[in-house]
């Protein structure tokens, strides 16, 4: 919730607009409860819950090509293939196959993915049964590249054939984008790659980190360049924007954005339900080369918006544009996620924890799971409410069945309307990117600039390092492993591989000094630290363990490590 939702401002009778399952529609409500006093308190509907177990082992077999577009020139593709065991979906399975005489465990499935049109076979190959994420390369280089995708289909098999299990799926193999940028989501690692003329039309890894941020000072090119150099600090610090630009389409921070090369996400959160204007603005944007992916709903799920809005604005953008993803913000802990996560191909999480009071807000109610508005749905008031969050939405997306999609989370870089009292501490900020990055996030876009020139500062030193080599490889190659210490709550930790290295990011997210020493043991296999580029503390390292004196309050330590198992 921001500066410039109803709920959060002073305009503040926001009627619940048509939703199909809600009930009440005429109280004022956020995410599905009333936030104004003088109304009952409801259960607002639309959680998202395990799906019932009818005790059957099931094969779930889910295939997607590792990346959701492939462009002319590029020889070979890959698909990503699972094939999980599951309470909830595929069909039955058993540990048995048999050809009518012999049987055998049923550990292998045997597959072919073929293209629909013809029927013609990609790939055959076999994967484990209760694995995932197994990529196999195809030939790309008789395909005819065409904005409309490939179907294929997954045929898989018991050894024997006596059980069978298909999925579908879709690649797209476009023609270059003559003029502008191509952004390649990463379906295994939830990651971005772009390219445009700056990175020589080469893929590289992107990961995002910046503000939504506003410029509106003028029409005159030399003051938006120079405010895209200020925000950057001349390239040496945040490397992407989500664009809250002002004037309209021809505002000249959008040339300053491509001269100077800085990634923007071009935000239509004020026009994505009336699809003419997104085809307008869409049309004029699309061949700018630093565009990298369109903003669509900011919080439908908190506005109660229809669940098809956003979905309608994302397919017409992609019919207009096939090079970049669409993202969304949702605000709701829990909210109708499956409709509402539909319409974005990246999920941006605006939890803004800081300074709130979580039990009784400015409305005078009480907020909790059935009522009220405190700033923070369902929040303690604490960091971990970001850690907590990107837990939600990681189990909702396992529990509905879905391939997760990249997740990026929006830093609080704020404070006021009466629901937040102060800004994050520079610690703070600090930990809650951290947290993110713990739980698998991918780019980071805080809310909101012009704002605190100090955390201008924490975050743009904390840019410089996350994302370039060598941090940003770490964390943009796949979902980190979670590192504990029994007894040790406020203490997150987790780890990447990379080549022949782990890093570790530990992340004191309390506000007392952890001590006496403390020793943190680590994956087998690693040997030494290599370096520690982002935390600046005292590590030592011996005996498979990493120790400290003491690890001060609110803190966060990257670390790189050699090992001789990582890869
Ligand atoms: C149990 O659920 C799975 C997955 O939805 C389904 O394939 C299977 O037929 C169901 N079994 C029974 C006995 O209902
Ligand atoms: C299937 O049974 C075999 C033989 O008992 C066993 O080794 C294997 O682990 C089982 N597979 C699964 C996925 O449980
Ligand atoms: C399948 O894999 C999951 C996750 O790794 C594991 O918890 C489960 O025990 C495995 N199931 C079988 C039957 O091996
Ligand atoms: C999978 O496709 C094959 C080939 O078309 C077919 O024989 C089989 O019945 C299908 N299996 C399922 C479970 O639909
Ligand atoms: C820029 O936007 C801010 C916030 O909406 C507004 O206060 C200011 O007047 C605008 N400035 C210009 C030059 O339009
Ligand atoms: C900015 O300048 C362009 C080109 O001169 C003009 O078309 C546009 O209307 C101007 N916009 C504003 C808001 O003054
Ligand atoms: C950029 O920073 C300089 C130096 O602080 C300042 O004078 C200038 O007004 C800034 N320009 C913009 C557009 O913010
Ligand atoms: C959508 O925008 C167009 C262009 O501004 C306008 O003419 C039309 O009335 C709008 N449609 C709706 C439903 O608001
Ligand atoms: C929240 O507000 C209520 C009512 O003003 C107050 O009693 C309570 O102490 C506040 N809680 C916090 C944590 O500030
Ligand atoms: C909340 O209650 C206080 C004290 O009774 C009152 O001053 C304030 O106007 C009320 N605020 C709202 C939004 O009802
Ligand atoms: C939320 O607070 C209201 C008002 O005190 C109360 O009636 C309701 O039972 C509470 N809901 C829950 C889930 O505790």
């Amino acid at each position: 919730m921001r500066a410039t939702s109803a709920a959060a401002g002073t305009l503040a009778i926001v009627l619940g607009s048509a939703q199909e399952t809600g009930e009440h529609t005429d109280w004022p409500r956020w995410c599905g409860k009333v936030y104004q006093s003088g109304y009952p308190s409801f259960e607002p509907g639309g959680h998202t819950t395990t799906p019932d177990d009818n005790g059957t082992t099931n094969l779930y077999v889910q295939f997607k090509p590792r990346y959701n577009i492939y462009v002319d020139g590029e020889s070979t593709g890959s698909f990503v293939i699972n094939a999980a065991l599951s309470p909830w979906y595929g069909s039955p399975w058993t540990n048995s196959t048999s050809d009518g005489g012999s049987t055998k465990p049923f550990n292998r499935l045997y597959f072919s993915i073929n293209l629909v049109s013809d029927d013609r076979p990609l790939i055959e190959n076999s994967i484990e049964v209760n694995t995932t994420g197994f990529e196999v390369n195809f030939d790309l280089s008789g395909f005819t590249p065409s904005t409309t995708p490939y179907g294929v289909v997954l045929y898989g098999a018991s050894e024997f054939g006596d059980k069978t299990y298909n999925a579908t799926s879709s690649f797209l193999y476009l023609p270059e984008n003559p003029s502008g940028s191509v952004t390649k989501i990463d379906n295994l690692k939830g990651s971005l790659l772009f390219k445009n003329v700056n990175t020589d039309n080469q893929f590289q890894p992107l990961l995002p980190y910046g503000y939504y941020g506003l410029y509106n000072g003028s029409n005159s090119s030399a003051v938006s360049d120079d405010f895209v150099r200020n925000y950057t600090n001349g390239g040496q610090g945040l490397n992407a924007i989500i664009a809250l630009a002002g004037f309209d389409d021809l505002n000249p921070v959008y040339d300053s954005m491509d001269h100077q090369s800085l990634p923007f996400m071009y935000d239509l959160r004020g026009s994505y339900e009336n699809l003419s204007i997104v085809e307008q603005h869409v049309n004029t944007v699309k061949h700018h080369t630093s565009l990298f992916a369109y903003w669509t709903a900011d919080e439908p799920d908190g506005w109660q918006k229809p669940f098809d809005a956003p979905a309608k604005a994302q397919d017409l953008i992609h019919q207009l544009d096939p090079y970049h993803p669409v993202a969304i913000t949702l605000n709701c802990q829990d909210y109708y996620f499956g409709p509402y996560s539909l319409g974005g191909d990246i999920l941006m999480e605006d939890v803004y924890p800081i300074g709130i009071n979580s039990t009784f807000s400015k409305w005078n109610t009480t907020c909790n799971t059935t009522l009220g508005d405190c700033g923070c749905d369902n929040c303690q008031g604490n960091v971990q409410d970001v850690s907590s969050r990107l837990d939600d939405l990681s189990m909702y997306e396992f529990w509905l069945g879905m391939w997760p999609k990249p997740k990026f989370h929006n830093p609080q870089v704020f404070h006021g309307e009466n629901y937040w009292f102060r800004d994050p501490t520079p610690g703070e900020a600090r930990v809650m990117n951290a947290l993110a990055f713990n739980r698998g996030a991918t780019g980071i876009f805080g809310w909101t600039w012009p704002g605190s020139w100090e955390l201008f500062d924490v975050h743009s030193d904390m840019s410089a390092v996350v994302t370039r080599s060598p941090v940003r490889d770490f964390l943009l190659n796949g979902k980190p492993k979670r590192l504990f210490i029994s007894g040790e709550d406020v203490l997150d930790m987790a780890y990447w591989s990379y080549g022949n290295q782990i890093m570790v990011s530990v992340v004191n997210a309390g506000y007392v000094d952890i001590g006496g020493p403390l020793s943190i043991p680590l994956p087998e296999g690693t040997t030494s630290i290599e370096s520690i580029p982002f935390g600046g503390l005292p590590w030592k390292f011996a005996g498979s363990e990493l120790s400290i004196d003491t690890l001060p309050a609110m803190t966060v330590s990257l670390l790189m490590l050699s090992s001789v198992s990582a890869q």
